[in-house]
Formats: structure tokens, C-alpha cells, sequence
């Protein structure tokens, strides 16, 4: 039986095509697997199978209708959660759930969900008041409600800590019936064993469509056939740090916490929290959604202000001389934060300002930046029409506009495909060789360990820190995945 099907679909937006020729049949009652590059066609392919796009050519039937000219008829039967998903900010978590469940005239059990995500105990609290992960949770449980017929999850795990990623899948299963269809997109290859089908997307064509064991059965292994698939990796020089003037300083810590505390009411949503970061470390924060690493960056680049504690930005107190240590530090937020109506090169025009980069010298730098970056063919476009991928290309470059001795990157590289990772990485490890200080959040455990350090943070404190293999050693663990799982297990005995 088949959910949905599609002959020779094509889709162009002015001069790229999105969707080349593609044919394809979903199975019923299977899980599917949606795999590709930044780009590569996943949202849009989704986008075509539900109804919100309309095709230039070619044929899509999705549960027997015309998702387009049947769309009323079909959006009852689908449950959809796309990347963003509309979450009320305004709401309370029970709030939401509560709407989303009268919206499908649903019941109000929500008891396995809040279970599953985590999120019982903060029921009561505001939506925007969650972390990322959180509220990517919230939104999963929101477009499970009810029974659809097929669901389609766009990006669903992004940003989604390892423990609670091996539950989402199991809370999936679990909730759905055995004659749902489920579509799940996604840029985590370890996913992919989970799926009954991997259907691999690149350039807007199916280029591979089976189980997913037979990809990881090559010698090759998961990740380095898909990246084959995808046209390969080649580790080059980075261009970015190579043009990245070198940074040297006395400083015993270029970057410093004392302390740092943040509570809200009587929620400590970081506690205690101190650090030393040398120049030229790449210091990692690592921590389950909700932990507090995004509330502590915030603190760090004076964005939120601490209720206990200091923060110094290469000897600069960001308290009391906020523009002086900012001017020290780039950031790149966890959630996309450029102005999505500016073009590509407007953005990076903003920010050369902003950040107090000379009129004469602005369009040079610019110009460096959009070559270094690969942004030549792109610059014209609005930012908010980027892949994902690209987004976050975007935003890095932004932090690095000005050549800042301290860079804070959140989650870099969540929603990124692996080609995109593995070439983030390799220029957050040059650039740390010139000399550049990194503080970094990921939830990949595989970058942990390009990390020098590594600060385990949970429920707002910090509860182990040394280099990946002190962490491993401590745990008595071979991989940083256990490492991570066992060392916040024992804190919670404790
Ligand atoms: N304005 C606020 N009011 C109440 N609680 C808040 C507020 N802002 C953040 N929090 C809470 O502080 C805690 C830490 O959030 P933070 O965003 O720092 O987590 P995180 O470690 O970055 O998580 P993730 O991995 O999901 O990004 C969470 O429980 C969050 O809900
Ligand atoms: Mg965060």
C-alpha cells in the first residue's frame, strides 16, 4: 500500500531547481527516512507531498488526493511539524498542548507526552521561556496529538540532546498506529538505522531509496557512504582562518566566569558557573536541553544580565564596559537571529557596521568575507530563503566579520548536513590554531571531541570537566556518548 505517490515531479524556484524529475513512492505504514544535504530538497519535497507548494510539472498523490486542488480534505488526515514550528510563545507548554488538542479535537491526555519530553515539570512555563531543545519537544508532541493518517516531520531532532534523540524515535513509535505513515527528515545519519526506508536526497533527485542497513553494510560504514553519495568531502585549507589575522595575547584566561548565576523566580536556570578558557582553546559546552548552556552564552556576551556573578571578555569585566568586550567577540546565536528580509550581503553590510568596521573598509571586508565563505553566487538573495544549512553559513560569518579574538558559537552546526559539519570543524580548529578562543555548544557527541576541553553541564551546574578523554577515562567509557549519559546519570544519583 502506498501513501504517497509522485511521478516526475519538478520544481523551480527562478533559476534553481529544486526538485528535478523526481519519482518516488512512500510506503504505508513505514517509517521514512528523508536524507540529504542542506539543499538538497527536503523541505520543499515535503512541502510539495502536503500541499503547500504547487509543482511546475509532474504528479503527487498523497493519501489518494490531489494535495493541492483537495488540500481541505487532505490537512485533517496529516499530522506536520515543520522546522519552525508554530509554537505560541505566549502560552504556557500545558497551554499549547491544551490548543493544539482542541484545534484536532483531541482529548486532554497528555500525560505520556509530558513524560517523554521531559517537560511535567515545567508545564506551567511560558513556551518562549524554553530552551531550544525544548521547545522542539514541545512541537513534536504537539503535531503527535491525535491519530493522522500520515505524519510528517520536517527536522524534527534538531538541536534535540543525544539522550532525549534515542526517545523521540521511540515516542514516535510508540504513539502512532501501525497504519500511520510517518516522513521524518533529517541531518543525524545515526538516525537512519531507526528508519524502515532511507530514501537519500541530492540536487533535487532520489538518489538512493532502500533499507538503511544496506548503506551502512559497505566497508565504507553510514556516514562515509552517504557523504559519497553526496559527492564527497575534501579537507582544504580554511580559507577563513588563513584571512583571519592572527591573535596573541598575555592573558592567563581570555575568557572568564566567576560564578555566573541566573535564576528566574525560584528556577536556577545556571548556577555557579566558572571557567577559565585560554587563547587558542576550544572549550566546549556540553549538556542535556535545558541545562543552561545558552542561558550562560547569553550572559558571557552581555545579551542577559547575570543576578550573581562576572563575566570577562579578554580581561574586560562585560558589565561594567559591555560595548568594549563585545567588540572583542563574535557570536552566533542558537536560534537564527539575522534579518531574514536583508539579502545576503545587506546582512553582512549590517553587521561590518555594527560592528564598527569603518565605512572605507566595509565593502572589502565584505567582499572577503562572501568569497572566503563560498556567498558569491548567493549574495543577492534574502536571507530567510537560505536552507538551513546556509543559514548558519551566514550567521558564522557574521561573528567573523570583524575578526574578533573570541568567538561563542551555539550549537553551530544543528541542522547542518555532514559534508557542511565536517567543514565547519575544520575552520573552528584553524581558526583556534591562529590563536582564536572558542566556546562552543553541540550535541553532536562525535565534535566533542575535536574539543580541547569539554565543561558537562546539567540542570545549571556544572558537573564534570577536563579534556574528551579525562571525561571518557572518569566514566569509564570508550565514546563520548556513553561518557555523556553515564556522568549525568551519576549526578542524578548524587
Ligand atoms: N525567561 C525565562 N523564564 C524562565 N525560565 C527560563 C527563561 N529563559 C530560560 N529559562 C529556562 O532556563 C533553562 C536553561 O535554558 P537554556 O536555553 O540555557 O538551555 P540550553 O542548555 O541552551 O538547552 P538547549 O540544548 O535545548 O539549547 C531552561 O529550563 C529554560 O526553560
Ligand atoms: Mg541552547
Amino acid at each position: 500500500m502506498i501513501t504517497v505517490e509522485i511521478r516526475n515531479l519538478i520544481k523551480t524556484f527562478s533559476e534553481t531547481t529544486a526538485i528535478d524529475n523526481l519519482s518516488l513512492d512512500i510506503e504505508k505504514g513505514k517509517i521514512t527516512g528523508l536524507i540529504g544535504a542542506d539543499g538538497a530538497g527536503k523541505t520543499t519535497l515535503i512541502r510539495l507531498i502536503i500541499g503547500l507548494l504547487l509543482p511546475d510539472s509532474g504528479e503527487v498523490k498523497t493519501l489518494d488526493l490531489n494535495p493541492f486542488t483537495q488540500k481541505s480534505e487532505l490537512t485533517p488526515k496529516i499530522g506536520y511539524m515543520p522546522q519552525k514550528f508554530g509554537l505560541y510563545e505566549d502560552l504556557t507548554v500545558i497551554e499549547n498542548l491544551w490548543l493544539y488538542a482542541d484545534l484536532k479535537n483531541q482529548p486532554y491526555e497528555f500525560d505520556k507526552m509530558l513524560e517523554f519530553t521531559n517537560l511535567k515539570q515545567f508545564q506551567d512555563r511560558l513556551a518562549g521561556a524554553l530552551s531550544g531543545g525544548m521547545k522542539q519537544k514541545l512541537g513534536l508532541a504537539c503535531a503527535l496529538l491525535g491519530t493522522p493518517d500520515f505524519l510528517v516531520l520536517d527536522e524534527p531532532s534538531v538541536g534535540v540532546d543525544p539522550i532525549s534523540r534515542k526517545d523521540l524515535m521511540k515516542m514516535v513509535r510508540d504513539l502512532i498506529n501501525p497504519e500511520t505513515t510517518v516522513l521524518w527528515s533529517t541531518a543525524y545519519l545515526d538516525e537512519a538505522h531507526s528508519f524502515d526506508t532511507a530514501v537519500v536526497l541530492d540536487k533535487g533527485k532520489v538518489i538512493y531509496n532502500g533499507r538503511p542497513h544496506d548503506l551502512s553494510s559497505t566497508s565504507k560504514g553510514f556516514e562515509e557512504k552517504v557523504i559519497e553519495l553526496m559527492g564527497g568531502y575534501k579537507k582544504e585549507d580554511s580559507l577563513i582562518a588563513e584571512n583571519y589575522k592572527p591573535i596573541s595575547s598575555d592573558l592567563n584566561c581570555t575568557v572568564e566566569a566567576v560564578n555566573l548565576e541566573k535564576k528566574y523566580g525560584n528556577f536556577y536556570a545556571v548556577r555557579n558557573n566558572s571557567f577559565c578558557i585560554n587563547r587558542g582553546e576550544i572549550f566546549g559546552l556540553l549538556g542535556p536541553n535545558g541545562a543552561g548552556k545558552s542561558t550562560s552564552f547569553k550572559m558571557m556576551c552581555g545579551l542577559t544580565s547575570p543576578t550573581d556573578g562576572t563575566a570577562k571578555i579578554m580581561g574586560i569585566d562585560i558589565l561594567e564596559n559591555p560595548e568594549k568586550a563585545r567588540s572583542n567577540l563574535g557570536y552566533m546565536a542558537q536560534k537564527f537571529s539575522l534579518y531574514g528580509s536583508l539579502t545576503v550581503r545587506q546582512n553582512l553590510e549590517f553587521f561590518a557596521a555594527a560592528y564598527g568596521i569603518n565605512f572605507s573598509d566595509r565593502k572589502k571586508r565584505v567582499d572577503e568575507i562572501i568569497h572566503v565563505f563560498g556567498f558569491e553566487d548567493i549574495q543577492e538573495q534574502k536571507s530567510e530563503d537560505l536552507s538551513l544549512g546556509f543559514k548558519q553559513r551566514l550567521s558564522m560569518a557574521c561573528a567573523l566579520i570583524h575578526n574578533p579574538p573570541i568567538l561563542f558559537l551555539d550549537e553551530p552546526t544543528s541542522g547542518v548536513d555532514v559534508i557542511t559539519r565536517r567543514d565547519f570543524w575544520n575552520h573552528i580548529i584553524s581558526l583556534a590554531k591562529k590563536g582564536v578562543t572558542i566556546l562552543v555548544t553541540t550535541h553532536f557527541m562525535d565534535e566533542a571531541e575535536y574539543c580541547d576541553r569539554i565543561s558537562l553541564f546539567y540542570k545549571g551546574e556544572t558537573i564534570a570537566v577536563g579534556t574528551p578523554d579525562e571525561l571518557k577515562q572518569k566514566a569509564n567509557a570508550d565514546n563520548m556518548e556513553d561518557t555523556f549519559i553515564t556522568l549525568i546519570k551519576e549526578s542524578e544519583k548524587e
